[in-house]
């Protein structure tokens, strides 16, 4: 039994333009992290950094106790989902989901069962041979979920994946996200997900962090985070 942080952010600092973000956090292994806050305020920036998309000025970046400051993307054991553009839009959905395992789509028996088991599990069995184009938007972030969690690398993140969609269909999103992450006889897998519907979070994450102006402004317990009855998060919530 590990108690290494899944991910760790020591005085992780990002500046351009002369303005300066700065995020300490550490998130448990199993844990489901909800990133909440206005437009602006840097959840995407702080998204960017984990996946290496942005090198911070100052400061590291742990990944299960493994330093990956340096780390290009690639080399970090972490897959992302955005809102969208997650799909090569010249490759059908079985290729899309096959590249998470084999860069090269070069598969064996074994990988090629695993591509569809993979569609299976979010509901796309029988959508191999469609494009992107050929999907709704719904679809094509099934497919990109169906490919991170093929990848079973220990760390996802997710930069509003569903907030192109409906209500309902967000909320059938969600429910599949908890499906997947919970990973029968596993622990459930680590996830950090930015949204800017607080249902999205209630209910679902263990815990809430408020990014406001390019720092950690709040950090607990979702439910408490979500209640609160005064303060930025109130203020933001508009409670
Ligand atoms: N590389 C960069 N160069 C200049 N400005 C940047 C850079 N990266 C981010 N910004 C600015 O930093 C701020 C935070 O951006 P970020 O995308 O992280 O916000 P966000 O919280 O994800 O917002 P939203 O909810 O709208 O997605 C914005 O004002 C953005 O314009
Ligand atoms: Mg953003």
């Amino acid at each position: 039994m590990t108690t290494e942080p899944a991910l760790l952010l020591d005085g992780v600092e990002y500046a351009f333009e002369g303005r300066a973000m700065r995020f300490d956090l550490d998130v448990a292994a199993g844990e489901w992290l909800a990133v909440i806050g206005p437009s602006g305020a840097g959840k995407s920036t702080l998204i960017d950094l984990v996946a290496g998309f942005l090198r911070p000025g100052k400061g590291r970046i742990l990944i299960a106790g493994a330093d990956v400051t340096r780390r290009s993307p690639a080399e970090r054991p972490l897959s992302v989902v955005f809102q969208e553009h997650n799909l090569f839009a010249h490759l059908d959905a079985f290729r899309n989901v096959a590249l998470g395992i084999a860069p090269d789509l070069k598969l064996d028996a074994a990988g090629k069962a695993a591509v569809s088991k993979a569609l299976d599990s979010v509901g796309l069995a029988g959508f191999e041979n469609r494009r992107p184009a050929e999907m709704s938007g719904g679809e094509r972030q099934r497919v990109a979920l169906a490919r991170a969690f093929l990848r079973e690398r220990p760390l996802l993140l997710l930069d509003e994946p569903f907030a192109a969609l409906g209500p309902a269909l967000r909320r059938e999103m969600m429910e599949l996200l908890g499906t997947l992450r919970s990973r029968a006889g596993r622990s459930p897998l680590t996830v950090l997900m930015v949204t800017h519907h607080p249902e999205d979070a209630r209910g679902r994450t263990n815990r809430t962090a408020f990014v406001e102006d390019g720092r950690i402004a709040a950090l607990g317990n979702t439910e408490e985070i979500l209640s609160a009855a005064s303060g930025p998060v109130a203020q933001y919530l508009g409670l």
